[in-house]
């Protein structure tokens, strides 16, 4: 018997780019588009009200990551730019690890922007930095550590194994961009 084909998301990636082509010209119905629902605000709520209890994830409010957004605010948007992808792009993915990794992704704790002595350009050596303060915190499961660690790909040669780690790196590099321009304003992103 023959396999009937399924039916396959069109053109997401022309999506993805026409939305973020919008975004720049500052449409507003681009904006509108990227909001989540309110089942998805409660359930990105429910997945990291044990993150945002603690201190040391809220210290990533006093550090400045792009523009004047917080390291903070950049990861509450990026985790939310990967809820909103997944779902435009209809991929299955582990929704809760995916959120957790993304709001940990940048968990490194220091000005990037003062000169210290910490070893190593920042761009390379601060998803080890974050993995390691998140696990002195939390206990991550294997998806979580790996969005964390490669979520510098491809500056980073070793990419993500799983596919919200790709996602996490996409929607990084996507906040990146968007708040480097001021578009997205601090605390503001997708609410
Ligand atoms: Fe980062
Ligand atoms: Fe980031």
């Amino acid at each position: 018997m023959r396999r009937k084909r399924e039916n396959k998301p069109i053109l997401p990636a022309g999506a993805v780019a026409g939305n973020f082509y919008c975004l720049l010209l500052h449409k507003e119905e681009a904006k509108q588009n990227m909001r989540l629902t309110q089942n998805e605000k409660i359930y990105f709520s429910e997945c990291v009200s044990d993150l945002m209890d603690s201190d040391q994830v809220r210290r990533m409010n006093r550090f400045i990551q792009h523009a004047d957004v917080s390291c903070l605010d950049h990861c509450i948007s990026v985790a939310r730019t990967s809820l909103w992808l997944s779902r435009l792009l209809r991929i299955s993915v582990d929704r809760r690890s995916m959120i957790r990794g993304a709001l940990l992704h940048d968990f490194f704790l220091y000005d990037w922007h003062e000169k210290s002595d910490r070893k190593g350009l920042h761009g390379f050596t601060h998803p080890r930095t974050a993995l390691e303060n998140a696990q002195r915190e939390f206990v991550l499961n294997d998806r979580e550590k790996d969005i964390i660690l490669r979520h510098m790909w491809p500056l980073t040669p070793v990419p993500p194994r799983y596919r919200e780690g790709f996602i996490v790196s996409f929607s990084d590099k996507y906040c990146s961009v968007l708040e480097t321009l001021r578009f997205y304003k601090s605390g503001r992103t997708l609410d």
